[in-house]
């Protein structure tokens, strides 16, 4: 279905950028996985995805690393926006430095690397952005300022970008997960289990009374699949569109 398209998904090490890796492959996109890790680090990993995996090394907090990243890229035709930084903390005790590298991250790079790859999609006559915003960008929460603000602009600039677009055959949407079994969100998990002194069922029983509804993590694949699905033809109209998967968290 996406045999000879070009995708670039950041954040792609792990969890959904993976996930989302994956489900292009799947339907024959070559793609471009950018991340942290350094290229040789990564090469055993990159090489297990099969051929069309591609790997560059980048800093999304780091402009120039931007510029060199999107340049090493190439002409795109999906570009998947996944990458974060996440810190929590109550808006009075979090470090001016983890606000700021929040909004490079999850909003400032995602700005570049949009406005890097439109001409190139316009020029194709072709192009699906997909930012991976939240359920944090939605509904708001405690303890991470950083998060809720950079995930609720996230989806003004894709409503901008959309509007922008509209008369292309360019879409440009955000997706919002709920709570998705990822390693980082297993990690927290355990961590608040080891921390004590509730034990599991009484961890998860907390983290579900504020959560969604469904009291079931999301699976990365599933929202995978989502992404990839707004890269079908059946995703020609849904532009500018805040997609939950929420688990009716959205709902509440
Ligand atoms: N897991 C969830 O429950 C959940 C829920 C809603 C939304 N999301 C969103 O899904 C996306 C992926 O989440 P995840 O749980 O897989 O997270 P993750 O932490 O596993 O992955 C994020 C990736 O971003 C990379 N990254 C961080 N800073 C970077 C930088 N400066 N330059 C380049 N790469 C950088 C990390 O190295 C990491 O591989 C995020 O946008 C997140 O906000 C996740």
């Amino acid at each position: 279905m996406l045999a000879g398209k070009r995708a670039l998904v950041t954040g792609a090490a792990g969890g959904l950028g993976r996930a989302i890796t994956a489900a292009l492959l799947a339907q024959g996109a070559t793609v471009v996985m950018t991340d942290l890790v350094v290229a040789e680090a990564f090469e055993p990993d990159r090489r297990a995805l099969g051929e069309g995996a591609g790997y560059v090394h980048a800093d999304l907090a780091n402009a120039k690393d931007i510029d060199a990243l999107m340049a090493a890229a190439g002409p795109l035709d999906i570009l998947v926006n996944n990458a974060v930084t996440r810190h929590f903390s109550l808006v009075e005790t979090l470090h001016p430095s983890d606000w700021d590298a929040d909004i490079a991250v999850n909003l400032t790079a995602c700005f570049h690397t949009i406005r890097h790859a439109l001409p190139g999609m316009k020029q194709r006559g072709w192009g699906r952005i997909i930012n991976v915003s939240s359920i944090y960008g939605l509904v708001g929460g405690t303890g991470r300022a950083g998060y809720v603000t950079t995930k609720h602009a996230l989806i003004g600039l894709t409503k901008a970008v959309a509007l922008e677009c509209a008369e292309t055959p360019i879409t440009c949407n955000a997706l919002c997960p709920g709570s998705t079994l990822t390693p980082a969100i297993a990690d927290r998990i355990e961590a608040q289990v080891k921390r004590g002194p509730d034990p599991r069922e009484v961890v998860l029983d907390k983290f579900w009374a504020e959560r969604q509804p469904t009291r079931r993590f999301i699976e990365p694949e599933k929202v995978a699949a989502l992404a990839a699905f707004l890269c079908t033809p059946a995703g020609d109209d849904i532009t500018g569109a805040a997609l939950p998967m929420d688990g009716a968290w959205s709902a509440m």
